[in-house]
C-alpha cells in the first residue's frame, strides 16, 4: 500500500494526536497546565516543531484549535475541551494561560468537578502513560502509585528498581515512567530515554563499563578515538538499565558515585570528572537481595514490583490478550 503524506494528513494526523492529549486531561480543583506545545505534539507524531506549528495554526484559523499565547505557546482541541468540560469556549486565540482558566472558571466548570474531587490536592490530574497502562486501576495500581511518588520526588526524582518476571511489563513500565515524568512536567519533552541491556556485554565487563561511561583515546587497545557513553546520552533523563543483576561489581561501584555526586569518568580517564544527572530506573528478573550488592540498594529507594502475567486475574489476561487483536 502506498500513503501519500500530503499536507491534509499531516494536519490531521496532528489534530488527532491534540484529540488524545486534550481527553487525557482532567480539571481537580484547579489548573496550572493546560495546554501542549507544538514540539512536543510534533514528536509524538513524528513531525518537525516548525511544519506541526504551520498545520497547529490552520487547525486555530479553522476554530478547530485554541491557541494559548505565551512561552511556550500552546494548543488545546476545542471540542474535547468543550465536551469534557461542558462549556463553550467562542475564543480561538487566547493571551496567556491565566485567562483561558479564568474563562473556564467563569463556565462554573470548577463547582461542578469541585464536588466529586474534593478529598484532592493536585491542582489537575493528568492522565500520564502509568495510568494508560492495562492494570492501571487493579493489579498495578500500588507500583504506578510509587512510580509517579519517584518521579515526583524532590528535587530530582528517585532511583527505581522494577521487579519482575519475563514479559510482566518490565520495559513498558519504565517507557511510561519516562513519559509520566515529562507529562508531569518533571522532565522538559526533548529530555532523553536511553536503554542500556546490561546481558548485553554481560561477558566483557571491560567492554560494559567503557559502553556505559564512555572511553578516552589510548584507554584500552583499540580505543584509537575518545567516545562519550551511554551516561552522557542520558544526561537529563532516565536511563534504563535492564538486566542491572548482570553489572558487574565495578560498574556498580562508578554508577554508585554517580548516583551519590553526580559525577562519572569515561574510561582511561584518571584526572577529570565528568557531571550527569540521570533518573535511573532498572529492572531485573532477580531476587534481588542475592544478586545486587546491597549497597546498590540503598541507593535504588523505590522497589517496584510487578506481578507475572499468570498471576492477573483471568478478566484482566482477556483485556490483555485481546488487545492483540
Ligand atoms: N500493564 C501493561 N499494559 C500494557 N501492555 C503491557 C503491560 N504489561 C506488559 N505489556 C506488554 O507485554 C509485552 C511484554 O512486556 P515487556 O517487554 O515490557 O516485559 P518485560 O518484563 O520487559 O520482559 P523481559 O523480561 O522479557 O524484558 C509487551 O508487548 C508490552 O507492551
Ligand atoms: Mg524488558
Amino acid at each position: 500500500m502506498i500513503t501519500i503524506f500530503d499536507d491534509s494528513s499531516r494536519k490531521n494526523k496532528i489534530y488527532q494526536k491534540l484529540k488524545e492529549l486534550t481527553i487525557s486531561l482532567q480539571f481537580k480543583d484547579g489548573i496550572n497546565k493546560i495546554g501542549f506545545e507544538a514540539e512536543y505534539i510534533g514528536r509524538l507524531v513524528g513531525i518537525d516543531r516548525a511544519n506541526t506549528s504551520r498545520e497547529l495554526n490552520k487547525l486555530v484559523k479553522e476554530k478547530k484549535a485554541i491557541k494559548i499565547k505565551g512561552k511556550p505557546v500552546l494548543y488545546l482541541d476545542r471540542k474535547s475541551l468543550e465536551e469534557k468540560w461542558g462549556c463553550r469556549i467562542e475564543n480561538s486565540v487566547f493571551g496567556s494561560r491565566e485567562e483561558i482558566i479564568s474563562l473556564l472558571k467563569e463556565s462554573k466548570l470548577f463547582c461542578r468537578n469541585e464536588e466529586s474531587q474534593k478529598n484532592t490536592n493536585s491542582n489537575i490530574f493528568l492522565n500520564t502513560a502509568l495510568d494508560n497502562m492495562i492494570g492501571a486501576h487493579e493489579s498495578l495500581k500500588e507500583q504506578i502509585e510509587k512510580a509517579k511518588a519517584a518521579i515526583l520526588y524532590p528535587p530530582n526524582g528517585l532511583h527505581a528498581l522494577i521487579i519482575g518476571p519475563t514479559g510482566a511489563g518490565k520495559t513498558t513500565f519504565a517507557e511510561a515512567m519516562y513519559k509520566s515524568a515529562i507529562q508531569l512536567g518533571v522532565f522538559s519533552n526533548d529530555s532523553p530515554f536511553v536503554i542500556f541491556n546490561c546481558a548485553d556485554y554481560a561477558d566483557n565487563p571491560q567492554l560494559l563499563l567503557s559502553q556505559l561511561f564512555g572511553y578516552v583515546k589510548g584507554a584500552f587497545t583499540g580505543a584509537a578515538t575518545e567516545k562519550k557513553g551511554i551516561i552522557d546520552e542520558a544526561d537529563g533523563g532516565v536511563l534504563f538499565l535492564d538486566e542491572v543483576h548482570r553489572l558487574p561489581a565495578e560498574g556498580q561501584e562508578m554508577l554508585f558515585t554517580l548516583i551519590d555526586k553526580g559525577i562519572y569518568r569515561r574510561m582511561g580517564e584518571s584526572t577529570t570528572t565528568r557531571k550527569a544527572k540521570v533518573l535511573i530506573v532498572a529492572a531485573t528478573t532477580e531476587d534481588t537481595r542475592s544478586v545486587l550488592l546491597s549497597t546498590f540498594l540503598r541507593r535504588v529507594p523505590v522497589l517496584i514490583q510487578l506481578p507475572s502475567l499468570e498471576s492477573r486475574t483471568l478478566k484482566k489476561r482477556f483485556t490483555f490478550i485481546s488487545q492483540f487483536f
